[in-house]
């Protein structure tokens, strides 16, 4: 049972004591006795399964003491932004006070690192200047962003302001082909390219870039190039820093500036040689943060008990809630709009919004709509609302302590997607989160013993815990030769860049020197993991298949179609056995989309077979890039008709010796017997590893397209055989070798 009230609160004393006034800063301290008689209630409610808070004691450094700059309080602060016309809410903005004086630096300097809070105006307004300044006449200004989501987003956000300022300024008429997104301002990420000839602005992926450095190594079309978010440290965009900092030393006409959230720029200015920073002074308000009393079990469950407490005993204000993924995300989101339908208040909306990269974009946008009048918003999100998305109006932040990241399991050689506690930096910036548009508060749903001791001082960058067979395949077609002598800022481990170097080798990218070969150079033209990559090209070198395979590798490259609603599992599951490809599910993902063709991927069709028509409608579109860029490189793909072709037990990876089990949605659980030897995609590991899209191969194939690892074993009678014939080739050899000798040594005699 749920208990939410109690009658007890005391509503109008902590409304009246969170009130900010006429521009003094109210004292943590009084904000702490309001929010203390909260915890005191909570403390109350120990046996009722209540989630349990301590206040922050003995760790004041991340509750800020710092007065906010402008005199507002926090209602009057939103109810303003609301009504603010596009350029009011522009020029409030914390870059904004010091725009000329950081496009004054950005002029005398041709490298510079700007540091400023999250929602100071650094990826929304630094481009948009850079415009104004004229940057644009000579060349486009790049932003890059870690997410795809950030990069797609934040480019809508910007052609919206683009569109405003036009509107606005009535210098000029609109022209919806070249203001609309896409048009002045645009995005392009991977497989979804929303740029055109009239583009000056484009947001990006830190990806894209790299790869546009291969095409053209001094990136000529860029006069301004923004590494935003650097401070994430992300894989993509710690390689960019090594080959920016190169593309930089030979063009003197480009503006390279770096963008960071934290305050530690120092080892960003350092890796460019002492390059200024450029701070933006912050504006933020005091955050209370307490920390759960005891260690929580099931954070999802914890952070809806929380949220139930907040919405029905604090004052309003939008909540955020930090989960790790969609799954966990969805699961917390329903619980609460059950939570809150049961308990009938209807006085009392909730909004509720998920936020993650696979949610649909329009979706998405939902997250910075300004609730109705009375009505609180709750945000259950990602990391990627850390700093790379900025909601106003956030009051009270709910954090779970834990984000997915990607971890590199050397033991398989792969890298898996782990629910991963956050560092202390994260945890702090989480809570920061709640304190942009006035005071806030932030509930940790962990011990500061935890904190303290089980938290990492700063996440591990990227770089050091990934498969790095992308990068190192992009910097050999870069033609850097010595990986060890890279300009990394922080060098992977040694044994990742061996490992890596060691898979490339074993796919026949790079040869016995290290070197790249023809066919690594090929699959570095494709935007794909190079065993996909290679798993095209060697399609097509077999000349019957490169067309299935193709839809396999874009099946493989966007998330699984298969739809299974909650309620609904047994029936989708039916459904979606009838498209199984007994012996592979490769075969069953190529078996989907030509299905999904034939009836034009209508998403009539997809709904009544339980397919998500937009992820499938975007493997159409992956598709036709590849076949682009295949025809680009004068590879015609060719079909083989479409011809295609019984126990399930535990498996065993040959390579690492590791037990691995089928994973439950795969196909071969219709066969009626448990095929020898498999391949998979994916191992994912939760209690055990599970291979994910499998196929059922035959053993002599391994033999003959993996003779560096695998041979055929022979029977005993048979090395019975080989060893008796090996005897008598000896002895041949040895007679033969004796009859030389003998015949040299006459030779010598006679001589
Ligand atoms: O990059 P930084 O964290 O410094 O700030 P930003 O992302 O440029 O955000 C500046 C302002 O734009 C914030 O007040 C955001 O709330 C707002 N914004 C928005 O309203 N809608 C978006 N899609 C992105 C930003
Ligand atoms: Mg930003």
């Amino acid at each position: 049972a749920m208990r939410v009230t109690d009658g007890k609160k005391k509503k109008e004393e902590m409304e009246g004591d969170t009130e900010v006034e006429g521009g003094e800063g109210k004292q943590v301290d009084d904000i702490a006795a309001g929010t203390a008689l909260k915890n005191d209630e909570l403390e109350r409610d120990d046996d009722s399964g209540e989630v349990d808070y301590k206040k922050t004691s003995g760790f004041a450094a991340h509750v800020t003491k710092k007065k906010p700059l402008n005199g507002k309080s926090s209602s009057t602060a939103s109810a303003f932004a609301r009504n603010k016309s596009i350029r009011e809410q522009r020029e409030y903005l914390p870059a904004f006070s010091v725009r000329d004086s950081l496009l004054q630096t950005i002029r005398e300097n041709n490298i510079v690192i700007v540091v400023g809070e999250t929602g100071s105006g650094k990826t929304t307004q630094l481009t948009q200047y850079c415009k104004e300044e004229g940057y644009t006449e000579y060349g486009i200004v790049g932003c890059t962003q870690p997410r795809r989501v950030a990069a797609m987003s934040v480019a809508k956000r910007v052609s919206e302001e683009v569109v405003a300022m036009v509107k606005e300024d009535g210098k000029r008429s609109l022209d919806e082909e070249r203001d609309s997104l896409g048009g002045t301002v645009g995005y392009s990420i991977r497989f979804e390219d929303q740029t055109s000839e009239h583009t000056v602005i484009k947001y990006m992926t830190d990806g894209v870039l790299l790869r546009e450095s291969l095409r053209d190594p001094d990136l000529n079309k860029y006069s301004v190039i923004i590494m935003d978010e650097a401070h994430e440290r992300s894989l993509n965009t710690d390689v960019l820093f090594g080959v920016l900092r190169k593309v930089a030393a030979r063009r003197s006409d480009l503006k390279l500036i770096v963008t960071s959230a934290t305050l530690s720029a120092d080892v960003f200015s350092d890796f460019f040689g002492g390059v200024p920073i450029f701070r933006i002074p912050g504006r933020t308000f005091p955050v209370e943060t307490y920390f759960a009393k005891s260690v929580q079990e099931d954070y999802v469950m914890a952070a809806v008990k929380q949220t139930l407490q907040i919405h029905f005993n604090s004052p309003p204000g939008d909540i955020l809630i930090f989960m790790t993924g969609q799954e966990d995300i969805e699961g917390c989101c329903t619980v609460l709009a059950e939570k809150v339908a049961n308990l009938g208040d209807d006085s009392k909306p909730l909004l509720i919004l998920p936020m993650y990269s696979q949610l649909p974009a329009d979706l998405q946008a939902k997250i910075f709509d300004a609730a109705p009048d009375g009505v609180r918003k709750c945000i259950v999100s990602t990391n990627v609302a850390e700093t790379s998305l900025t909601v106003d109006g956030i009051k009270y932040v709910i954090d779970s302590g834990y984000c997915k990241l990607k971890v590199y399991n050397p033991k398989i050689g792969m890298d898996a997607l782990n629910v991963t506690p956050v560092s202390r930096a994260n945890a702090n910036q989480r809570s920061g989160r709640a304190g942009r548009t006035g005071p806030g508060f932030c509930f940790r749903l962990y011990t500061d013993r935890q904190f303290r001791e089980e938290l990492m001082e700063t996440a591990v960058p990227e770089i050091q815990r990934t498969n790095l067979s992308n990068v190192v395949l992009l910097l050999k077609s870069l033609g850097v030769k010595n990986l060890l002598d890279f300009d990394f800022m922080d060098p992977p481990p040694e044994d990742n860049i061996m490992t890596s170097l060691y898979q490339l080798w074993m796919l026949g990218a790079l040869d016995n020197t290290g070197d790249l070969t023809g066919l690594g150079r090929r699959m570095a033209e494709f935007p794909l993991d190079p065993s996909l990559s290679k798993m095209l090209l060697f399609a097509h070198e077999h000349g019957k298949c490169s067309s299935e395979v193709l839809i396999v590798v874009s099946m493989l490259s966007v998330p699984s179609v298969f739809f299974r609603p909650k309620g609904r599992e047994e029936e989708s599951d039916s459904v979606r056995e009838k498209f199984f490809v007994p012996e592979s599910d490769h075969l069953t993902l190529l078996n989907v989309f030509l299905r999904a063709k034939q009836y034009k991927f209508d998403s009539q069709w997809c709904t009544k077979h339980f397919i998500h028509s937009k992820g499938i409608r975007k493997a159409r579109e992956v598709h036709a890039q590849l076949v682009d860029l295949m025809e680009q490189q004068k590879l015609h793909p060719l079909s083989c008709g479409g011809r295609m072709g019984r126990r399930i037990g535990e498996y065993i990876n040959m390579l690492s010796g590791i037990p691995s089990a089928l994973h439950p949605s795969s196909a071969l659980f219709g066969l009626g017997y448990t095929p020898d030897y498999v391949c998979y995609h994916e191992l994912i590991s939760t209690t055990k590893e599970y291979m994910s899209c499998v196929t059922a191969v035959e053993g002599e194939w391994l033999a003959e397209l993996g003779p560096m690892f695998f041979s055929v074993k022979e029977s005993y009678e048979s090395a019975l055989k080989r060893r008796q014939q090996e005897r008598e080739d000896k002895a041949r050899m040895d007679t033969e070798m004796l009859k030389k000798e003998e015949e040299e040594e006459v030779r010598r005699e006679l001589e």
